[in-house]
């Protein structure tokens, strides 16, 4: 049984072509330990199969067997200490590749793979050196032994052309993976606004947050969560999450979980001691004028270009009703002078990865959104403690609403809709 991401991938690369496609490499955390093991996302898109040091070979035209999986094959000793291999026998049974090998034979089988096939797609520069030189040797070979009956073949083309448009465009049962990503990451940004008070550390907060992604299921934050207070809040990379929480702040967390394999990426920013001030209020109201404006143009036939451009018309004209900025909105706007306060990207893809794969454009021309796409639109205003010219009232004060927007054939879908997002709703759920 071939996956059926696999088997469209082999539609559509054709009988002419094989791909080869590597695994994620353990990476050093420090001297002998590792990060947590973590699966390339084209890899595991395709095969499913979790384990590091392996190697899916796929050509269409092999009816006996399009599918090679080499993996490391089944060492009792070594399992002992890290864990269950599925192993050559396991890579058939419950990974459905139609031929196993250990690793250690890739390098030895690879050029007879190749031999003959017109197209090769592979994605070189993806962090597997030693695959990127030794496909490349095998090559120069085979070019060399034409006449003992080998072929080389006639192009090299990025895996990614094919999967990562493949990614792009959601099935269902990745929608409801994606669905639950974001339940989960929804219910720890509530239970955030539950719990935070003055005197908390952000790393509570924190916490608190990845407690409820684990215990979910979710395998771990899908990116580094920001818990940022007060000024901490316009440092649109904030990590150190190690500030104490003040009454009268603002708290922005930007927090996703990982579940199996999908992301999701919310943002909510909320009075720490469950009040927006007025001039707190007045930005929040604006940001989210500006994002619930821009999520409902999450449709097809919109580009993100569009919907960038439409978040700033709205908090440009809204700078200059409060007086972050002076003048002709559209002359600021020609000017991006709103960059002061607003210096990031709308939004972005949202998949396997949090930052998904996926061309923005296509032949220079922006790319018009399509049912199946996952976009997040997230825009922000950030006001920097050192700002000069700007209303006293509004000195560090940073606010970004994130949702998670899934394109359907009509009304936008909003998969982390279960986080609140409007001040009375925030208001109301931390006054209980
Ligand atoms: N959390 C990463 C992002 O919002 O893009
Ligand atoms: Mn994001
Ligand atoms: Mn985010």
């Amino acid at each position: 049984m071939i996956r059926p991401q696999l088997a469209e991938f082999m539609k559509r690369i054709g009988e002419d072509s094989i791909a080869i496609v590597p695994s994620a490499r353990e990476a050093t955390r420090s001297n002998d330990s590792n990060f947590r093991f973590r699966q390339d996302s084209d890899f595991y898109y395709l095969t499913g199969f979790e384990e590091p040091e392996a190697v899916a070979v796929i050509r269409p035209a092999d009816k006996e067997q399009p599918y090679t999986l080499f993996v490391r094959p089944r060492d009792p000793e070594k399992e002992v200490w890290d864990g269950r291999r599925a192993g050559v026998e396991g890579a058939r049974s419950e990974y459905g590749a139609s031929a196993a090998f250990p690793i250690g034979e890739f390098e030895e089988k690879v050029a007879d793979m190749i031999n003959g096939v017109t197209n090769l797609y592979y994605r070189i520069g993806n962090g597997n050196p030693e695959i990127d030189d030794l496909i490349v040797a095998r090559i120069r070979r085979m070019r060399m032994m034409g006449r003992k009956g080998m072929s080389a073949p006639q192009a090299i083309i990025d895996t990614g052309a094919v999967i990562h448009e493949m990614r792009l465009i959601k099935t269902p049962e990745e929608i409801e993976l994606m669905q639950r990503a974001a339940d989960i990451a929804a219910e720890g940004h509530i239970e955030a606004m539950k719990a935070a008070r003055p005197g908390m550390k952000e790393y509570e907060i924190e916490a608190l947050i990845e407690y409820h992604f684990r215990r979910n299921g979710a395998a771990a934050p899908a990116y580094t969560s920001i818990v940022g207070s007060g000024a901490n809040a316009t440092v649109l990379h904030y990590v150190n999450n190690d500030a104490t929480l003040r009454d009268g702040d603002l708290l922005l967390i930007d927090a996703g979980a990982e579940y199996r394999g999908y992301a999701s990426d919310i943002t909510r920013t909320f009075p720490i001691n469950g009040r927006f001030t007025e001039a707190q209020r007045e930005i929040y109201d604006l940001v989210l004028e500006a994002q619930m404006a821009c999520v409902e143009m999450v449709r097809p036939g919109v580009t993100n270009d569009e919907i960038k451009q439409r978040s700033i018309e709205i908090q440009t004209e809204g700078m200059v009703r409060l007086g972050l900025l002076k003048g002709d909105p559209a002359k600021l706007i020609e000017e991006e002078k709103y960059k002061q306060f607003y210096m990031h990207g709308l939004g972005h893809y949202l998949g396997l990865d949090v930052h998904d794969v996926g061309r923005y454009y296509v032949r220079e021309e922006p790319r018009k959104l399509e049912p199946g796409m996952v976009m997040t639109v997230e825009p922000g205003i950030y006001v920097s403690p050192d700002a000069k010219d700007v209303p006293e009232k509004y000195l560090g004060l940073g606010v970004r609403i994130e949702d998670d927007v899934l394109v359907t054939d009509g009304a936008p879908r909003v998969l982390s809709g279960k986080a609140p997002k409007q001040a009375e709703e925030i208001e109301a759920l931390m006054s209980r």
